[in-house]
């Protein structure tokens, strides 16, 4: 038993030294993130506004509940009550508490469900300002920190109505999609300086999904089963980047593009007629491909493509 426990603590992954900033941190998976980082060492910045669940209120209690039970575990976290649209006060808070920032992990989330026949352009937008805005202010103003120190580690909260869409989530789908979307690009920007940007699918039981979810489910849901999968991430020792991960209950599993073997038109006239005639192969996953960038993208779709190009029926 001794040897056991002598071998689990010479690989627990620490973080010390390092400074994390977890937004929405007051509440289900932010907290579970900011109580598992604060316990391996890592100082870190509860960020949460206070609000309700449709992103009406304000108040500082979150955040001061997790940053007291962080420091009671004997960590070190400093409260943050801005709204992620302000981010660059949260990264400041990181600056002047800390002095560096090391760990972003974009966690604030609303939800402004409605069906899209009665969704009001209020709802589009503060859901869009909430996730998204809010994710690019606090990543925009920690990346120069982090490029300079050539280190970082950041995290996007997507989910599975933005990857597959949810009814009644218009909004929330077009929010979270944009995560992936800005994600993946900020990887590639950051590769070179070792700032890595992966993006997490989460489920669990909280606030948000307790309205969905039966009681059983809730209790096989918790955040604490998603935050290792982000704590790792996060870790200097993952080389991870600009992936996407499904993640809850103890389910860890990455996702991919997946594209059919297609059916090339190249050197013929083509209109609707000769695309509804080869429908079944443009749609067939048999053999399928799986472009990893834009250039393995792009690469089978113009190769051999010669001067016969362009002669598609307008
Ligand atoms: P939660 O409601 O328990 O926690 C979200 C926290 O974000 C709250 O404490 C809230 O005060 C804070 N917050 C909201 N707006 C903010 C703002 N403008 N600035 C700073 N903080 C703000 O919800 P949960 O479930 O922990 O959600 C965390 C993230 O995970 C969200 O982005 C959510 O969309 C995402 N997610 C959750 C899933 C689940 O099954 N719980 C499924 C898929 C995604």
């Amino acid at each position: 038993m001794a040897n056991d426990s002598a071998s689990k603590l010479t690989n627990e992954l620490r973080y010390d030294g390092r400074v994390a900033i977890v937004t929405g941190a007051g509440n289900g998976l932010g907290r579970a993130h900011a109580l598992l980082l604060g316990a391996r060492g890592a100082k870190v910045v509860v960020n949460d506004l206070g609000g309700d669940i449709h992103g009406g209120g304000k108040s500082s209690a979150a955040a001061d509940q997790v940053v007291a039970e962080i420091k009671a575990a004997g960590g070190s976290a400093v409260a943050s009550y801005d709204s992620v649209e302000d981010g660059a006060q949260i990264v400041q808070a990181a600056l002047d508490h800390f002095g560096r920032v090391d760990i972003v992990i974009n966690n604030a989330g609303i939800l402004r469900d409605s069906s899209f026949v009665k969704m009001s352009a209020d709802d589009w937008d503060l859901i869009y300002r909430v996730h998204v805005l809010g994710a690019f202010r606090v990543t925009h103003a920690a990346w120069p920190h982090m490029r300079n120190q050539g280190y970082g580690r950041i995290i996007m909260t997507t989910s599975a109505a933005g990857i597959y869409g949810n009814f009644g989530q218009a909004n929330y789908s077009m929010a979270k999609m944009g995560l992936i979307g800005m994600a993946n690009t900020l990887a590639i920007e950051g590769a070179a300086k070792n700032v890595l940007v992966n993006t997490i699918a989460p489920l669990a039981g909280s606030r948000i999904s307790e309205t969905v979810m039966p009681p059983q489910m809730l209790e096989a849901l918790k955040p604490e089963y998603v935050a290792p999968l982000a704590a790792y991430l996060c870790h200097e020792s993952s080389k991870e980047n600009g992936s996407l991960f499904e993640v809850g209950a103890g389910f860890h599993a990455k996702l991919r593009w997946e594209r059919t073997r297609g059916r090339h038109f190249q050197g013929q006239a083509f209109g609707p007629e000769e695309v509804a005639q080869r429908w079944q192969e443009i749609v067939d996953f048999d053999d399928a491909t799986y472009p990893r960038n834009i250039g393995e993208s792009l690469m089978s779709i113009v190769q051999g493509v010669d001067s016969s190009f362009g002669q598609g029926k307008p």
